[in-house]
């Protein structure tokens, strides 16, 4: 049993959105993890993920080892006892912490192809609130919205604790990621913000609210297919970022670049601190954006559409 779950950007709204302020996030089918599950002649569960370079037994991993937590938890949740012996290959093309979602994707595929495997078909709501769990164990108050979009492989408008909302691109657009190559986890970035709301909440929850208030425009303008005017609105969210202190100076590089070169508007994605920038461009831009990108120290471009 074969699955596989795409990576994801950000568009608008991140941080804000741990707050409950919505935002606005896409699947990016270009990088992706997969898993595969097979039964195994050898006893035990066998874990194959080169990419983490793990090549053991479950029962040998730390308790709090990512994959064996999943593992573990998805067990136990569906009533697996005891464990077949079984072999689970993972890999996956989506950077880690990068702010592309290859935590939520490797979950994702995991759960799809172990649930498939045993015979106990899940729905992608049921993916969901299981990723989201295994999201809450590692990155401590998670919005949901990276398990989200990744379970759908849609663009959605995700609001903290509602329904999940699936938005229409009116008129399809193109992004330019950027990778600056720092890994920097989520979970730290995360941390640092609530310690500025902590210390003064009034001001973190104004600011969360011009976040909060960019997503929602930009869903309009997305929706109507007037993407071009998304651009300012990028710059805009992501000047709120730099307040909350989850920018860098490489990310403020690729960002500063990317717009030198003709791009409608850049930001950064995700997490931050490090990971990816993504700009939005006019098609005939993308190359030289893409080049300028590179040219400023990107690890890696990479070019979706946003449909
Ligand atoms: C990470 O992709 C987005 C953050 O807003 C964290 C979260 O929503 O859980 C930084």
């Amino acid at each position: 049993m074969k699955a596989s779950a795409p990576g994801k950007i950000i568009l608008f709204g991140e941080h804000a959105v741990v707050y409950g302020r919505p935002a606005l996030a896409a699947p990016v089918t270009q990088i992706h993890a997969e898993a595969e599950v097979s039964d195994s002649a050898q006893a035990g569960i066998w874990i194959d993920a080169p990419n983490v370079e793990l090549h053991a037994e479950l029962n040998t991993l730390a308790p709090d080892d990512p994959l064996a937590t999943v593992i573990h938890n998805l067990f136990f949740q569906l009533g697996i006892d005891p464990f077949p012996s079984l072999k689970i290959s993972i890999r996956s093309t989506i950077p880690v912490a990068s702010g592309l979602g290859s935590g939520a994707s490797v979950s994702v595929a995991l759960i799809r192809a172990c649930s498939g495997h045993l015979g106990h078909e899940l729905t992608d709501e049921e993916v969901n609130a299981f990723a989201y769990e295994i999201e809450k164990l590692h990155h401590g108050t998670p919005s949901g919205i990276d398990n989200t979009v990744v379970t759908y492989a849609k663009p959605v408008y995700f609001i903290k604790g509602r329904p999940i909302e699936i938005f229409r691109v009116g008129r399809p657009f193109t992004i330019v990621i950027g990778d600056t190559g720092i890994s920097a986890p989520t979970k730290e970035s995360v941390r640092d913000v609530r310690k500025l709301w902590d210390a003064d909440r009034e001001k973190w929850e104004g600011v969360f609210d011009r976040v909060g208030e960019i997503a929602a425009k930009a869903k309009t303008l997305i929706e109507n297919g007037t993407w071009p005017e998304l651009g300012p609105l990028m710059s805009q969210n992501h000047t709120l970022l730099q307040e909350m202190t989850v920018s860098s100076p490489e990310i403020d590089k690729l960002v500063k670049a990317a717009e030198k070169s003709g791009a409608l508007g850049a930001k950064l994605s995700g997490g931050g601190r490090g990971g990816n920038v993504i700009a939005l461009v006019e098609p005939e831009r993308t190359e030289a954006v893409a080049n300028t990108l590179k040219e400023s120290g990107a690890q890696r471009v990479i070019i979706t559409m946003i449909e």
